[in-house]
C-alpha cells in the first residue's frame, strides 16, 4: 500500500463517532463546499469540511479552554440556526473594484453542564470556510481567561506545506517547503538577520499556511479579523498530520487571551481552492472581516512613493545625527558616519519626486532617538516632535507643498510602546500642523512592556488602536514589524499596508531572500493584506556600495518591475535611490506608469513557490498591467490576452530580461519592446532564472 494510503487509513481509523442527532451540515451557496458539525458522545464538538465532493478538513475538535471554565465538552445542541447572505461591497481601494460576497451561515448554539453557552457560528463560501466562537454575556463569571483554543484541522494527507515558524516575536522569516510530516523550525536558530526572535515550538508554524494536495487542490489555514485576541499559530502533529490552533501567550504563559463577555474570537479561515491561482483571488479574509467603519473615506488615497530610506539599509547615510553607531554597525557593519535626513537631502527627494510623479516621500533619521534605538529593550528612546537640527521641518513642509508632494512620517517605536502611546496624539497633531498625512510606524526589537510578544493579544489591541486614532485624525498608517494582518484593512481603510513579513531590506544586508520568495508571499502572508515590500531596485549588487560587501537582490531587474504587478499593495515605494533610476530613466518608466489601485484582477497563472503571472486593470481607466514572476528557473509563457475587451487597440510595452540575463550572474540587462495588441492576441514571455516580465497596455483611444 502507498504511504499516503496507510496514512489516509490510520487517520480514518482515529476519528470520532459522532451521533446523528446533532450533526448538521451547511453548503456554500454553488454547493462547492460543505460543514458537517456534530457532538460525540461526551458532547465535544467536532466539524468536518469537504470541497468539490472531497474531504478538505476531516472530523476535528473545536473548543476553548479558560482559567474559570472549560468549553471543550458535555455540550448538548441548543439550537442551529441557518441564515443566508448573497450580495457585494466596494472596497475604497483594492484588487478590484467591487467584491462578491455570498455565503451560508449557521449558527450552532451549545450549553455545557455547568449552562455556558457557546455559539460556533460557521460560514460556508464557495470559496472556503470560516468558524469563530461567541460568548453571549451570561452573568457570574465576566472576564474570562482563556488559556488554550483546541480548534484542529484534520489534514487528508501528507500535503506539500509553505510555512514559517511560530515566531511570537517576528514573521521575517524565509519560507520553508516541505510535507506536513517533516515540518520542523530547527533550521530557523541558524538565522542571525533577525534581531527578535522568539522561536519556543519547534513544530509551530505561523498562519497563513498554504498547503497543495495531491490532486492539486489548495488549502490555505488562516484568520481573519484579529481583534482583542492573540494570533493564531498552529501546533503540527507531524504524525497525525493535524494542526491545532496556538495561540500567542504574554509573560504568563498559561494565558492566552483575556476577554470580557461579550465577547468572540476571530474567524478561523480555511481557504480552498482546485489550484493555486484561486488561492490569490481568494476575498475570503476580507469577506469574514466587519465593513469600513470610517464614514468620510475621501482622504485615504493609495499612492506611490520614494524615501530616505534604502541608503541607509545599503549603509551610505545614517537614521541616526550624530551617527557613531547605529542598526548597520549593530548587526556587524561599519557606517560611514552621514546623516540621511538632510535638509538638502530630503529637497532633492522631494524634487525627484516632483519631476517623476510620486506622491510621497518617506523620511527615517529626522527626529531624535536614533543614537542608542536599537537593541538595548528601552524606553523613552524617541521623540516623535522633535527634528534633529540639520531637519528644517517648516522649510521642508513648505517645500513639498510647492512642489505639490506629501512628506511620509517616520515613527520608528523601538518597540517602547507605552513611550508611543503617550506621545501618539501630539505626534499625530503635529502631523497634521505639518500637513502630512501618512505614516510608516516600526517596531524593531522586543517589547515593552516586557514580557509580550508582536503576536500576543496586548499588541494586537495596540496596532488596531493605532489604526482607530490615526483614522481619527485623517491619517494614513504603514506598520512594519506588526502582527501580520488579517484582513482588518476591509474596516479601517486607512490601515494601508504592513511589513509584517521578509521584506526587501534582508536583501541589502543579509543572506537575502532567496528567488522563490516573491512566488510565496501572495499565496501566504498578503493573503491577510498588503505588503510594503518595497521593490524597484535596480542596483541589486551591493558591492557598488563596499567593494567588501557580497549581498545582492536575488532577482532580475525586469522581476523588480514585475513585483509591482504581482505583489498587491496599494502603498507601493520605488525603494532604490533617485541616482540609481536617474541612470536607467527608459527602464524606470513603468514604476512611473503603474498604478496603485484597481479595477479588475486575473491571475494567468501560478504556482506556488515557482511563479505568478497577474494582470490588472487601472481603476476607472481601461489600461492594464502585467506582471510575470520566476523564482530560481527560467520559464517561457503564452499570455493570451482575452482579458482585453473587443474592439479596442492597446500600445504594449514589454520589459523583459535581456538576453542571457539570471539573478546571480547577469541580473542587469532589461529589453524593452513596443507592439500593438488586441484581444485575443498570445504575448510569448521568456523569463530568466530570478527573473521576471513587466507590460503596461495602454488603450488607445
Ligand atoms: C525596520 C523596517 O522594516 C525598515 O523599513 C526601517 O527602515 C527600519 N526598521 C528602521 O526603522
Ligand atoms: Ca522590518
Amino acid at each position: 500500500m502507498k504511504r499516503t494510503t496507510l496514512l489516509a487509513l490510520f487517520i480514518a481509523l482515529t476519528l470520532p463517532i459522532l451521533p446523528a442527532q446533532t450533526l448538521r451540515t451547511l453548503y456554500s451557496p454553488g454547493n462547492l463546499a460543505k460543514v458537517s458539525i456534530g457532538l460525540n458522545k461526551t458532547g465535544e464538538p467536532f466539524y468536518k469540511i469537504e470541497y468539490r465532493g472531497k474531504t478538505a478538513v476531516d472530523w476535528s475538535r473545536m473548543g476553548l479552554m479558560a482559567k474559570e471554565y472549560d468549553l471543550k465538552d458535555g455540550f448538548k445542541l441548543l439550537s442551529a440556526k441557518k441564515t443566508e447572505h448573497r450580495g457585494s461591497w466596494k472596497p475604497v481601494w483594492g484588487e478590484v473594484a467591487r467584491i462578491p460576497d455570498n455565503y451560508n451561515e449557521l449558527a450552532y448554539s451549545l450549553q455545557d453542564e455547568g449552562g455556558r453557552l457557546m455559539i460556533i457560528r460557521f460560514r460556508a463560501y464557495d470559496e472556503g470556510v470560516g468558524f469563530r466562537y461567541e460568548f453571549p454575556e451570561q452573568g457570574a463569571v465576566d472576564t474570562v481567561h482563556i488559556t488554550d483554543e483546541l480548534s484542529e484541522f484534520q489534514m487528508t494527507g501528507d500535503h506539500t506545506a509553505w510555512w514559517i515558524p511560530g515566531d511570537y516575536d517576528s514573521n521575517e522569516h524565509v519560507y520553508t517547503t516541505c510535507a506536513i510530516s517533516e515540518i520542523d523550525c530547527k533550521h530557523y536558530d541558524k538565522e542571525q538577520a533577525i534581531n527578535t526572535k522568539h522561536i519556543v515550538k519547534m513544530k509551530n508554524v505561523q498562519t497563513p499556511i498554504t498547503m497543495k494536495m495531491e490532486d492539486g487542490t489548495h488549502i490555505t489555514l488562516a484568520e481573519a479579523g484579529l481583534v482583542d485576541f492573540s494570533a493564531m499559530h498552529l501546533e503540527t502533529d507531524t504524525k497525525n498530520l493535524k494542526f491545532k490552533a496556538f495561540l500567542i501567550p504574554s509573560a504568563d504563559s498559561t494565558v492566552k487571551s483575556v476577554n470580557t463577555e461579550p465577547f468572540r474570537t476571530p474567524w478561523r479561515a480555511v481557504l480552498l481552492s482546485k489550484d493555486a491561482t484561486g488561492i490569490l483571488a481568494s476575498k475570503l479574509i476580507l469577506n469574514l472581516n466587519e465593513p469600513c467603519q470610517i464614514k468620510d473615506v475621501s482622504w485615504i488615497k493609495p499612492q506611490k512613493y520614494v524615501g530616505v530610506w534604502w541608503e541607509m539599509h545599503v549603509g551610505k547615510a545614517t537614521w541616526d545625527y550624530e551617527a557613531t553607531q547605529d542598526m548597520m554597525s549593530a548587526t556587524g557593519r561599519a557606517v560611514q558616519g552621514k546623516h540621511g535626513a538632510t535638509t538638502e537631502n530630503v529637497k532633492r527627494y522631494i524634487d525627484f519626486a516632483a519631476k517623476y510623479g510620486f506622491d510621497g516621500v518617506l523620511v527615517e533619521g529626522w527626529n531624535e532617538g536614533w543614537k542608542d534605538w536599537f537593541g538595548h529593550w528601552k524606553d523613552e528612546v524617541f521623540n516623535f516632535t522633535k527634528p534633529y537640527p540639520d531637519y528644517d521641518i517648516d522649510e521642508l513642509s513648505r517645500y513639498a507643498k510647492e512642489k505639490g508632494v506629501r512628506i511620509i512620517m517616520h515613527h520608528e517605536t523601538s518597540s517602547a510602546v507605552p513611550s508611543y502611546e503617550r506621545q501618539m496624539n501630539d505626534a499625530y497633531a503635529y502631523m497634521n500642523k505639518y500637513g502630512m498625512n501618512s505614516v510608516k510606524t516600526g517596531y524593531v526589537g522586543k517589547i515593552i512592556p516586557r514580557g509580550k510578544w508582536h503576536d500576543g493579544q496586548w499588541m494586537a489591541n495596540h496596532f488596531l488602536h493605532v489604526a482607530e486614532r490615526t483614522a481619527a485624525n485623517r491619517i494614513m498608517v504603514d506598520m512594519h514589524e506588526s502582527v501580520r494582518p488579517s484582513g482588518l484593512h476591509r474596516t479601517w481603510p486607512n490601515w494601508m499596508a504592513c511589513e509584517a513579513a521578509r521584506g526587501q531590506e534582508f536583501n541589502a544586508w543579509s543572506s537575502g531572500n532567496p528567488p522563490e520568495h516573491e512566488c510565496i508571499l501572495p499565496f501566504t502572508r498578503i493573503l491577510g493584506g498588503p505588503m510594503d515590500y518595497t521593490p524597484g531596485i535596480f542596483e541589486v549588487r551591493m558591492s557598488t556600495y563596499d567593494p567588501k560587501k557580497a549581498e545582492v537582490v536575488h532577482t532580475t531587474v525586469a522581476k523588480q518591475l514585475a513585483l509591482y504587478v504581482t505583489l498587491y499593495s496599494p502603498l507601493q515605494m520605488a525603494a532604490d535611490l533617485p541616482e540609481n533610476y536617474e541612470k536607467r530613466l527608459d527602464v524606470f518608466q513603468f514604476i512611473r506608469d503603474v498604478p496603485v489601485d484597481w479595477e479588475d484582477t486575473r491571475i494567468l497563472n501560478a504556482e506556488v513557490g515557482d511563479y505568478i503571472t497577474t494582470a490588472r486593470r487601472q481603476k476607472g481607466a481601461e489600461n492594464w498591467f502585467v506582471g510575470s514572476i520566476t523564482d530560481e528557473n527560467p520559464r517561457d509563457f503564452s499570455i493570451s490576452l482575452d482579458f482585453l475587451p473587443a474592439g479596442k487597440t492597446y500600445e504594449a510595452t514589454v520589459y523583459a530580461d535581456g538576453p542571457d540575463a539570471h539573478w546571480k550572474d547577469n541580473p542587469y540587462p532589461v529589453t524593452i519592446r513596443k507592439q500593438t495588441v488586441r484581444k485575443g492576441d498570445v504575448m510569448n514571455l521568456k523569463l530568466a532564472a530570478g527573473g521576471g516580465c513587466a507590460i503596461s497596455l495602454i488603450a488607445n483611444q
